[in-house]
């Protein structure tokens, strides 16, 4: 199947590097990763190869002891620099010696006093979508997959931790080894640097956290070697070998990542509760559908995450049982409601199959390809009963593990697996239209019923009583929050802060909401909360809400700009080109 990845320079015709030796040298303090990366092609090279970079402040080439000539013969804004490699002349294997730049898109270099012990700096990746290239020059398309090993130098009294199988190092001598015999797709590599400790949660499951935290951590996520049990059972062996977590500082853009055999979790996940484990789900699912079933390009992004989000919900079926599945499945429909609302009913990014040929991958990357993603699957399942289906998933699984597909790629294997979805599903209109189709099976959900009757009551201007919301699921408290009028008055604001005891909850997300509320409701004493709030957390589906009602209320508008520039040195790259890109959009 030939496709085109538009968020990359590359031309795979050239030769796909199959292969990576690096070495690695932390500088906290120029904020640069010194580098030296060996790499094997798939096919020998002859003439130029083009590859990915972001601010790479390249040294050296080499090919079988020659020099090769290189230059950056092309630039943009969101693709980065085309490095040019030449000379080659049959070649299988070059170095290359380069520095990262302290602006690289990838790296956030965290001072102590931004971390839980406030006694050592951090280092933390993020590469999903494009951002593998500011950390070393690659074919930055998840249609390409390499294995690596790396060699790590660190601060001694430092721990470094990458997506890889750890080899044991000498102890204290901050180097640490890493090898990485499966392969995966750049935006799967992952590092990170800190003072560390780990704790062992099951014979294949451990966590990694600040000494400060991982007592809670561990407590929080103690279910997870169950919970790969459960996927197992669900998608088929696991085949990476371990899998770890690791607590990041609030500033991560994201509640998790899958990065492979170590998720990357947001610390505003520890509630205390367990409340927030379906995150752990998520990423664990993520470890065959993204990781071993990689979409080929950001377009066919519904592939990652809406195989993921249905498989989430299949594990949660089973860990939480089906009153919450159910109650999950009503919140998710009306987010997606909600968001077309807000795009627009043909907005093309509705689309689960994103057409265009943007350059930003993270363009491609909204929540919809999560929930419509997840509503398409269940059809599917609907159609063939969930037996079939699920012989189905193992199979999809199977035959395709390690490699990339695209949306059609998928549909030619549905097709030829389970024909009679196309008979009873619009496939088509799921895929390539904007929106959602008319007729699906709806979820329903009594606990959600509960959570309407009280909202309509407070349209008729009854309150709610603590009495009323004392047993409610997190996620009856959320769907209450999301669906309530978006302004209301400052006393009710207060009144139902109070009511539902947001501030003895622990939950950051919560706020999301309330913030939102507020600011639209005029209630400006809350201003410093929110500022507080935006500072500190880095976690992007929390953030964005709350600065976009920022920027679409009046009072609160000019206040934007200068808390912008205020969390600009506190949070991650990717947080702040997406809160730019949000205040650039309203004109700020
Ligand atoms: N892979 C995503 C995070 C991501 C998406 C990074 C797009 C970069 C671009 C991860 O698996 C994810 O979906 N995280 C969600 C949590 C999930 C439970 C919905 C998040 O961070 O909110
Ligand atoms: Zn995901």
């Amino acid at each position: 199947m030939t496709f085109h990845d538009p968020t990359s320079y590359v031309d795979l015709s050239q030769g796909k590097i199959n292969h990576i030796d690096f070495h690695i040298q932390a500088d906290f303090s120029s904020r640069i990763l010194e580098i030296e990366a060996t790499y094997q092609t798939q096919e020998s090279v002859t003439g130029s190869l083009y590859l990915d970079s972001f601010k790479i402040d390249m040294k050296e080439a080499h090919v079988n002891g020659r020099k090769l000539e290189w230059d950056f013969d092309a630039s943009d804004e969101q693709l980065g620099e085309r490095l040019h490699l030449k000379g080659f002349d049959g070649d299988s294997s070059f170095t290359l010696k380069f520095c990262t730049s302290p602006e690289a898109r990838a790296l956030q270099w965290m001072n102590a006093s931004q971390t839980a012990g406030g006694k050592h700096p951090f280092l933390f990746s993020q590469c999903q979508a494009s951002n593998a290239r500011s950390i070393f020059p690659c074919q930055d398309t998840p249609s390409v997959r390499f294995t690596y090993s790396a060699e790590v130098e660190v601060p001694n009294e430092l721990t470094a931790v990458m997506a890889a199988e750890q080899a044991k190092g000498p102890e204290g001598s901050g180097t640490f080894f890493f090898n990485m015999p499966q392969s995966i797709p750049s935006y799967l590599f992952a590092i990170a640097v800190a003072n560390l400790g780990f704790r062992e949660l099951g014979s294949r499951t451990g966590i990694y956290a600040e000494p400060e935290v991982i007592q809670a951590a561990a407590w929080e996520f103690a279910e997870t070697e169950k919970t790969l049990n459960e996927a197992e059972k669900l998608l088929g062996p696991y085949l990476w070998g371990r899998y770890d977590l690791l607590v990041l500082p609030p500033s991560f853009p994201f509640g998790g990542m899958e990065n492979p055999r170590l998720t990357f979790l947001t610390p505003t996940a520890i509630l205390g509760t367990r409340g927030q484990v379906s995150l752990v789900t998520h990423e664990l699912a993520h470890a065959w559908t993204g990781n071993l079933v990689t979409n080929a390009t950001w377009q066919d992004f519904w592939l990652n995450e809406g195989w993921t989000t249905y498989a989430e919900t299949r594990i949660t079926e089973i860990l939480e049982g089906k009153e919450v599945a159910d109650l999950n499945a009503v919140h998710d429909e009306k987010r997606t409601l909600e968001i077309i609302k807000r795009v627009g009913l043909d907005s093309p990014t509705t689309c689960l199959k994103v057409p265009g040929d943007g350059k930003d991958g993270d363009s491609f990357t909204s929540i919809l390809a999560y929930t419509k993603g997840c509503f398409f699957l269940k059809e599917c399942e609907y159609a063939v009963g969930r037996e079939r289906f699920d012989k189905f998933i193992q199979k999809y699984m199977k035959s395709f593990q390690f490699q990339s597909l695209t949306t059609e790629g998928f549909l030619d294997f549905l097709k030829t697996e389970l024909p009679e979805v196309f008979e009873k599903v619009d496939v088509q209109t799921w895929i390539y239209k904007p929106g959602m189709p008319e007729i699906w099976h709806k979820p329903h959900s009594h606990l959600y019923d509960e959570v309407e009757n009280v909202l309509r009551d407070y349209e008729q201007g009854k309150l709610p009583t603590k009495e009323t919301v004392k047993d409610w699921h997190r996620n009856q408290i959320l769907s209450f929050l999301q669906e309530l009028p978006k302004t209301t008055s400052v006393e009710d604001c207060k009144y139902l802060e109070d009511v539902l005891e947001l501030n003895q909850r622990n939950d950051d997300y919560f706020y999301t909401y309330f913030y939102s509320i507020c600011i639209a409701s005029g209630y400006q004493d809350v201003m410093p909360r929110v500022e507080d709030f935006v500072e500190k957390i880095g976690r992007m589906l929390y953030i964005m809400p709350v600065v976009r009602a920022m920027v679409e209320t009046d009072w609160a508008r000019d206040r934007a700009r200068p808390l912008l520039e205020r969390v600009h040195e506190k949070h991650h790259p990717v947080t702040i080109a997406a809160l730019e890109a949000l205040l650039k959009k309203a004109g700020l």
